[in-house]
């Protein structure tokens, strides 16, 4: 197994995207980030210096990160963030993993432009699952605003309404022709006939789950999060943010130039959305075809309606893992957790928040009605290691503290959250379920929701209320896929598993960026206080202090 270097520099840089130039926060200039490329059982020691005007941390989306969770990034989780002049270096192993994740900064919005690949491949002298491709090329989705992001969130936490949307989704940072200005930068994806192509594709957008397909190809879906699947053959996968999905095309089509695209998949009820399309170009590179196709009009593919939640769900139900796995059995922990949307009343007292979301309030979210709260001198590993009292509260609920109709018209008096920062204990070695059950509260939407530190089992999802009684016979036992992040279906539920089998502080989050902010998130403490494996290591020397 190897050991990569790398130095992350977060710095602004230029960038021109729709006809106009903006300074954006990049790592060593470049937007994208850089892709890191590595084999399964190597370690990665990077150097992150901040030389940007904005506190900033970088989390290693989808690495289990075990017993280093010093180095899992997300600020006043696991470490404050590194400040303006300062630096951090994170070291860490990749255990067990194969497939696709990413990296991205874990602090406000920056995640915007500070993101890539990491690339995992099979071990040094193993293979894939299945016949090697030909090629491979990462397809990163993203949004671009107009508007510095940093602005953007920061009006709209003063404001207390919904930030503004994007100006455009992208493709390897990239809005495709069908933007102006954006033409001769179009993605191009060069193939040849015949060649099977690897597609490692991520959902990197802050806000907005997406489709994506290729005019009059197939895709072959092989592998999730770093985990292996059970192929299976679409014409379009869905992403939220954070997921990513590995898929194989065959250039089995006459040679020419083919749509790559992408658009929202926006369940929202009511909501606005944005539904532009992002493209890029899949080229045959095929010889007699060459001067002639190449000049020719890419062929667009059909996309599913930016509300179809029959493809987007029959999608999500299609992943198995290649065989069977054991799924834990004999839960210790049964947790019950609602995700969704409140309002919170205006605050009261001077602060210069202002209460312009709906009927004078400000857009809240909460899992199990708490709404989350970043701590602020500490982060919540540091203070756990050290004992800190008064950083966190270890109360957050088993379940909601009231019963109601989760998806049916919920009373608005169920709409305004507490806030806190609570935290759950789980013993090191628990077996544990969550069920997450989507609520109406406000509006009924999709949350894809991401827990550090771990890749869990999804046993079922389905809509309306989950069901203990009924819905238990639809847990797929045998062979569910081992994901990072959970799409939980629009006014529906999704039912995951794990064994807690890593000590450190894990956030729990949903993966649109506005919720988070909102407070739609939570934190598990694992960390028994005994036994090497069971026990936090000392924090780097270097950790960034608050
Ligand atoms: Cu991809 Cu907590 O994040």
């Amino acid at each position: 197994a190897k050991t990569h270097y790398h130095d992350f520099v977060i710095q602004a840089a230029k960038v021109k995207r729709l006809c106009k130039t903006q300074n954006v926060i990049t790592v060593n200039g470049q937007f994208p980030g850089p892709n890191l490329e590595v084999n399964n059982g190597d370690t990665l020691v990077i150097n992150v210096v901040n030389k940007a005007q904005y506190n900033v941390s970088i989390h290693w989306h989808g690495v289990r990160q075990m017993r280093t969770a010093w180095a899992d990034g997300p600020e006043f989780i696991t470490q404050c963030p590194i400040r303006p002049g300062g630096s951090y270096t994170y070291r860490f192993m990749i255990q067990g993993q194969e497939g696709t994740l990413w990296w991205h900064a874990h602090s406000s919005w920056l995640r915007a432009t500070v993101y890539g690949a990491l690339i995992i491949r099979p071990k040094q002298g193993e293979s894939y699952p299945f016949a090697k491709p030909k090629r491979e090329t990462p397809i990163l989705l993203g949004e671009w605003w107009n508007a510095n992001p940093m602005d953007v969130i920061r009006e709209a936490t003063r404001s207390g309404g919904a930030p503004n949307i994007s100006d455009a989704f992208t493709i390897n940072g990239q809005p495709g022709d069908l933007f102006n200005c954006s033409t001769k930068d179009t993605t191009l994806v060069p193939v040849a006939s015949g060649e099977t192509l690897l597609l490692r594709v991520i959902n990197a957008a802050l806000n907005q789950q997406l489709f994506l397909t290729i005019a009059n190809h197939k895709f072959i879906v092989v592998g999730a999060d770093a985990s292996y699947v059970k192929p299976f053959t679409t014409s379009v996968i869905m992403l939220g943010p954070g997921q990513t999905t590995d898929v194989l095309i065959t250039a089995d089509q006459p040679p020419a130039r083919y749509y790559m695209a992408a658009r929202a998949y926006a369940s929202a009820q009511g909501a606005t959305f944005d539904n532009t399309t992002t493209t890029a170009i899949l080229e045959y590179k095929s010889t007699p075809c060459q001067a002639k196709c190449l000049s020719s009009k890419p062929i667009m593919p059909n996309l599913p309606a930016y509300n179809d939640t029959t493809t987007a769900s029959a999608f999500t139900k299609s992943f198995k893992s290649p065989r069977k796995v054991e799924v834990p059995t004999d839960i210790d922990e049964n947790l019950f957790v609602t995700v969704g949307l409140g309002l919170q009343n205006c605050p009261p007292g001077g602060t210069n928040q202002t209460c312009q979301g709906p009927n004078g309030t400000r857009f809240a979210a909460s899992m199990n009605n708490v709404s989350f709260v970043l701590p602020s001198n500490f982060s919540l590993l540091q203070a756990h290691h050290k004992g800190v009292p008064g950083v966190f509260t270890s109360d957050f609920p088993v379940s909601p503290p009231v019963k109601f109709d989760y998806t049916g018209n919920v009373s608005r008096s169920l709409w305004q959250p507490l806030k806190g920062t609570k935290v759950y204990n789980l013993k090191f070695g628990s077996r544990v379920q969550i069920v997450l059950q989507g609520t109406s509260i406000f509006t009924a939407e999709n949350h894809p929701i991401h827990l550090h530190g771990y890749d869990f089992y999804i046993l079922a999802e389905g809509f309306g209320n989950f069901d203990p009684k009924k819905d238990s016979s639809k847990f797929n036992l045998v062979d569910p896929p081992l994901r990072n992040t959970a799409s939980v279906p629009v006014n529906g539920w999704s039912v995951i598993r794990f064994v807690a089998d890593n000590p450190g502080v894990w956030i729990m989050h949903c993966h649109l960026d506005v919720h988070i902010g909102w407070g739609l998130a939570m934190a598990f403490i694992v960390d028994n206080g005994v036994g090497e494996l069971q026990t936090l290591e000392a924090p780097p020397n270097d950790l960034p202090v608050c």
